[in-house]
């Protein structure tokens, strides 16, 4: 009798998980019983320096659409150091997210839409008219065949350095705008006793920035570009000369700077220890947002050596993966994100400027105001740190090589890394 009861039991867990699963895949972008299916927007913006901005999206999005439910499934660390992983297995395991950040270029073209995940978004293009309200380099840089399949949310500066304006001004140094005036500045600031570059690789993506801001200072932005291409190879003499540069600018780095993350090296040029940091304009909502520092008083800015004319660009960009079960409530959260007002509420507190060439310039800091006017006449490169620039395999390898390049220093290993990771180009 008893088991009789037991295996009636069972059969009845059965049959209500069916039904129950049958109204999940059956349910669509309407209600499954009362319960909406929840929008999970998945980033790698969380805590200091990252999330204000997302979060005063989300917030014109619930006041938006207080009916769609809305969560943020940001995973820490920076440049997506451990979020990239947690969608790869998602993806993988077909439960990604409604939507999720990914960068414009070979991220997202050579990585998600190469691999067949994503949904073209041309009709949203067209409804929202959003065609010509991008700069053509953007959508091209969301575009695979033809088709669009992103919606880019900010553009970053990554060729910045950042200066402790009181530290200049005490040692009667000037921002460099050259190497050898990188140099000299370096040297008067080491003998005062104070450091001159922060560094934080503890995740090694900095110093990547660190070496592509120089690649790109000494090739310029037309041999920068066939480093990707593999028209120009790893062992030229130029790649040879960054390699120098970026041995010779280790020597004036903080010694700690493995057990930093970016966050903590930029908070030594605010608290005065070290004069300068190279890091993306993320960086500058660190420093007003949350150390209270403002531009031009506390820290100032120039282009990294070299690269004055130049930006090195990344895009947050967001999409629509195959298979999600609310398309439609993925495309509202696109369409404000895509939109004036929802770049409006994002950028000036991410540190970027706004994606869309109609976006509102007046509500920016001078640096903003700056940026969107360098935008317009600046030579554009893709970063590789940020996976714009070539296939995620390839930057993987990049990392590696720099992270043993800034213990070890040695040149010619550092090069015969980069040419063999290169094979991952082809
Ligand atoms: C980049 C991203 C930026 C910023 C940065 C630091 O990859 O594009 O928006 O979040 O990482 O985490």
């Amino acid at each position: 009798m008893k088991k009789k009861l037991s295996i009636i039991g069972l059969l009845f867990i059965l049959v209500f998980s069916m039904a129950a699963c049958n109204s999940k895949s059956s349910s669509g972008d309407s209600k499954k019983g009362n319960e909406k299916t929840k929008l999970d927007i998945f980033s790698w913006w969380t805590g200091a320096g990252e999330e204000d901005g997302l979060k005063a999206l989300i917030a014109l999005f619930q006041e938006k659409y207080p009916d769609i439910p809305i969560e943020n499934a940001a995973v820490a660390g920076g440049a997506g150091t451990n979020a990239k992983a947690v969608l790869a297995s998602r993806m993988q395991g077909n439960d990604p997210p409604a939507t999720f950040q990914v960068h414009g270029g070979a991220e997202l073209n050579d990585g998600w839409v190469a691999a067949g995940k994503m949904e073209p978004l041309n009709d949203l293009y067209d409804e929202q008219g959003w065609n010509d309200k991008f700069p053509k380099e953007l959508i091209d840089m969301v575009s695979k065949d033809g088709k669009i399949y992103s919606v880019p949310v900010d553009i970053h500066r990554g060729n910045v350095l950042w200066y402790n304006k009181k530290v200049f001004t005490d040692n009667g140094v000037e921002p460099p705008a050259t190497f050898d005036e990188f140099f000299k500045v370096a040297d008067q600031l080491k003998s005062k006793g104070v450091t001159p570059l922060a560094l934080g690789d503890k995740e090694p993506w900095t110093a990547t920035m660190l070496f592509e801001d120089i690649l790109l200072g000494v090739l310029g932005p037309d041999d920068y570009g066939k480093l990707w291409t593999g028209e120009l190879a790893f062992d030229d003499a130029k790649v040879k000369e960054s390699a120098e540069i970026f041995k010779k600018m280790l020597g004036y780095i903080n010694e700690d700077h493995s057990s930093r993350n970016w966050q903590d090296a930029s908070q030594l040029v605010s608290n005065g220890e070290a004069a300068m940091n190279v890091m993306g304009d993320w960086a500058k909502g660190y420093f007003v947002n949350d150390l209270k520092l403002k531009v031009n008083e506390d820290f100032g800015y120039i282009t990294t050596p070299g690269t004055d004319g130049y930006f090195m660009i990344i895009t947050d960009t967001f999409g629509l993966p195959k298979g999600v079960k609310n398309p439609d409530d993925v495309k509202k959260f696109l369409g404000l994100l895509g939109s004036v007002e929802g770049q409006d509420v994002f950028n000036p507190l991410k540190g970027s400027i706004p994606a869309r060439v109609d976006a509102d310039p007046s509500i920016y800091d001078q640096y903003g105001k700056d940026t969107i006017e360098d935008f317009k006449t600046a030579k554009l490169a893709p970063s590789l740190a940020h996976g714009s620039a070539a296939p995620e395999g390839f930057v993987t390898k990049v990392n590696q090589a720099i992270n043993i390049f800034v213990t070890q220093k040695d040149v010619d290993q550092f090069i015969g890394s980069l040419k063999q990771a290169s094979a991952e180009l082809k």
